[in-house]
């Protein structure tokens, strides 16, 4: 059936595995043993135990005014508590309201700065209970652009860097939602505020987000936006550095961050037979608009031009970390977030998820062989399943990456990454198989969190909803 490949459960060896990638023409590299993964590593002037990362995974659970409530909580608990050295981000707040992905989510202001403080008390207290060593814990800043809903579910108020003749199709936009030059500093001044106040809580960085298709990230590709915010590199790249020139001003000795979708490609929909297609040929006009896409829109620049461009003024900045990542969950999910079911307002893969986890591995490697000053930490990785600590050993011996970053896994198997580098035979029971329901939950209007393999979700009405819907997706 389209869409349709074999499960990693299937396979019953690494050997089988490697056997059926390499009939596959997939290029996944994986090692033995944890060395690799045990170097301990300095950043923002820490010395860290070792290089798995969790990566931000918001869970649409604050309360209506963005304080962090009861299971937002309990995620970064299970954060700290997961072995990783490196928490990237915890997850994306929203520096303003108008610039909420959701009614629920993370809002950086006056009223969460408090719990944000405790909590991240609480994350140190964790790690150095059970490691006996702390954390670097980064807060993630972002304004959600088009992808805003920050009054309801169901009611996206899109705010735009440019008319995107075929996002703007996809999502109903218009002229209208893009943001004017006027309103650029106020957005700009959020940003500086909230990192004012993300070092108050006791955070060690910011991540200023340029990923996902995200206000930030969409800046970037803004190449025929007129005026002082468009068109050339230096202008594309002016909101990014009026943030960041803002926060260096406001906030000396925070770290910098930045999580980056190291190339995009064109936006996807689903076929009449449910399977995901691009919304233009390849090679088309729209290709311009994929910040670090080849030509042809659809795979990556191998130069990286104007990423490594950008990896520099990072660096001019004294960033410290790239947290990568590739394409976008609205638009591209099938490459963004690998997996074997689609989700709720996704499609049917068209290529071969570890197809796709291959493509984040490339993407992590080529920006590390063309600018190894700056740390990475590599993303995607979820989707191996039983495989994952393997090749997180191989990405990090072989210095793709500095970092194996989890997302999807540390919802469903939080001590993963204590478990592999105390060499033990990992859980399956825990291991996500990308059953999507983390995404489902939050595109229903309702929290996330895996409902399949947590127990404490598995027990929520949420659970036996989604499951419903599933039988009608
Ligand atoms: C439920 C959910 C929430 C996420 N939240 C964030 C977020 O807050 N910020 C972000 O940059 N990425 C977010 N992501 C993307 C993940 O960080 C990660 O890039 C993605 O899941 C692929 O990694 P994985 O294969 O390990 O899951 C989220 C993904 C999921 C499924």
């Amino acid at each position: 059936m389209a869409g349709d490949y074999r499960k990693v459960a299937e396979f019953a060896t690494l050997q089988e595995f490697q056997q059926y990638l390499s009939e596959e023409k997939i290029n996944i590299g994986f090692a033995e043993g944890t060395s690799a993964m045990k170097q301990s590593i300095t950043l923002y002037g820490k010395t860290l135990d070792n290089r798995w990362a969790i990566l931000p995974m918001e869970g649409w659970d604050c309360d209506a005014s963005g304080v962090p409530a009861e299971y937002t909580l309990r995620r970064w608990r299970n954060f700290a508590a997961s072995g990783a050295s490196l928490i990237a981000g915890v997850e994306a707040a929203a520096v303003m309201h108008e610039g909420r992905s959701n009614p629920r989510q993370l809002l950086v202001s006056e009223k969460s700065l408090p719990v944000l403080a405790d909590s991240v008390k609480e994350m140190r207290k964790i790690r150095r209970n059970l490691y006996g060593s702390d954390a670097v814990i980064g807060l993630q800043l972002t304004h959600s652009g088009r992808y805003a809903h920050p009054n309801e579910d169901a009611k996206l108020e899109s705010r735009t860097a440019y008319s995107h003749p075929l996002l703007d199709k996809k999502f109903n936009n218009s002229a209208a939602n893009v943001v004017t030059d006027g309103e650029i500093a106020g957005i700009v001044e959020n940003f500086v505020n909230a990192a004012k106040m993300a070092q108050a809580a006791g955070y060690d960085f910011v991540d200023i987000k340029q990923a996902h298709g995200y206000l930030g990230h969409e800046f970037l590709s803004a190449v025929d936006r007129p005026g002082a915010y468009g068109g050339s590199f230096e202008n594309r790249t002016r909101f990014f550095r009026e943030i960041v020139e803002g926060i260096k001003r406001d906030c000396p000795g925070l770290g910098l961050g930045c999580r980056l979708s190291i190339f995009d490609i064109l936006p996807f929909i689903k076929g009449e037979d449910k399977v995901g297609k691009p919304m233009a040929e390849p090679g088309n006009e729209y290709a311009k608009y994929a910040f670090g896409a080849a030509p042809d829109g659809m795979n990556m620049d191998e130069d990286l031009t104007e990423v490594i461009k950008f990896t520099r003024l990072l660096k001019q900045y004294d960033f410290e970390l790239i947290v990568g990542t590739i394409g976008s969950p609205y638009y591209n999910v099938h490459m963004q977030r690998p997996a074997w079911y689609a989700v709720a307002d996704g499609y049917l893969m068209p290529e071969n998820p570890l197809y796709n986890v291959s493509r984040h591995i490339a993407a992590a490697k080529r920006l590390k062989e063309l600018c190894p000053e700056i740390k990475l930490t590599a993303s995607g990785l979820t989707a191996l399943q039983e495989y994952l600590p393997a090749a997180a050993e191989y990405i990090v011996e072989n210095n793709y990456a500095d970092f194996a970053g989890i997302g999807r896994m540390v919802l469903s198997y939080p001590q993963m990454p204590a478990d592999a580098l105390a060499g033990k035979a990992l859980d399956r029971r825990r291991i996500c198989r990308t059953f999507g329901e983390c995404t489902n939950g939050p595109r229903h209007g309702m929290i996330s969190g895996c409902f399949p393999l947590d127990d404490f979700y598995k027990k929520m009405p949420q659970a036996a909803k989604l499951r419903e819907l599933k039988k009608n997706q």
